[in-house]
């Protein structure tokens, strides 16, 4: 039994960028996405919370924030020298309760085994699974012109749930534009997202795997 780090929780500060990053940087949910400008939004909406070692040093990371009906957990990292020690299990257990969410949800990579096994170990279940393309980088409108998709009103969204500027959601709360053929259907996220039908080259989330496409795996966990 590998012995257990005790740590205590504080608010990450400016002063904790490099740290943080450095801990972050390689984690695949994060490889899409300009890692600065998420450290600063991160820095100014919700709880960006560090775990910081008896030697004062952060030895790992988590950002949670409240959506219309979850607290939405993102970017945990622990220092790659401490991992499986308990680290991560205890931040996300802290978050959890500092937010005082009663559902929490949690997108991993399917590659990412640590990240699967550590929700899978605090108690989510999956509810969603979608397959993210890198490509050419295009708006949902430009996408749908190229495609000769039009706006369309009205139309049903298959699916649990869809993906915006990597957050989950579930369908029902998507308010804006769909574009479609009737058998193709766009959402207006950032990028693309492909409630049906799929278009190579492009990069975009879809609901149906594709060649060379990487499936994220959402999880949720609902407290009593
Ligand atoms: C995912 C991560 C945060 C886990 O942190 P950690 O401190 O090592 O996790 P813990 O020690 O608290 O593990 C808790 C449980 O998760 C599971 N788990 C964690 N890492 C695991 C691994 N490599 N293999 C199998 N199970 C694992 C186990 O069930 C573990 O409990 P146990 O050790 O009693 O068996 C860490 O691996 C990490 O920083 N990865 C890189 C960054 C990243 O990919 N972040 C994810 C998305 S942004």
């Amino acid at each position: 039994m590998l012995s257990r780090v005790k740590v205590s929780f504080a608010r990450v500060t400016a002063d904790d960028r490099e740290a943080v990053l450095s801990i972050l940087r390689g984690a695949p949910e994060l490889s899409h996405v300009d890692i600065n400008a998420t450290f600063d939004r991160w820095l100014r909406e919700g709880y960006f919370i560090k775990a910081v070692d008896s030697d004062n040093r952060i030895v790992g990371v988590l950002h949670a924030r409240q959506l219309e009906d979850a607290v939405w957990m993102e970017g945990i990292g622990v220092s790659s020298d401490i991992r499986r020690k308990g680290v991560g299990r205890q931040l996300a257990a802290y978050v959890m309760e500092l937010t005082g969410g009663k559902v929490f949800r949690v997108m991993a990579s399917e590659r990412n085994v640590p990240s699967n096994a550590l929700a899978l170990s605090l108690g989510f279940k999956e509810v969603d699974r979608v397959y993210f393309s890198d490509g050419a980088r295009v708006t949902a409108p430009e996408l749908a012109r190229r495609l000769g998709l039009d706006e369309a009103k009205d139309v049903s969204l298959e699916g649990p749930g869809y993906v915006d500027s990597w957050t989950w959601r579930p369908i029902e709360y998507y308010r804006g534009r769909v574009f479609s053929n009737g058998q193709v259907k766009v959402l207006d996220t950032d990028p693309p997202f492909f409630v049906a039908g799929d278009a190579d080259g492009y990069m975009r989330f879809s609901r149906q795997r594709a060649a060379y496409s990487e499936a994220f795996i959402v999880y949720e966990l609902r407290r009593a």
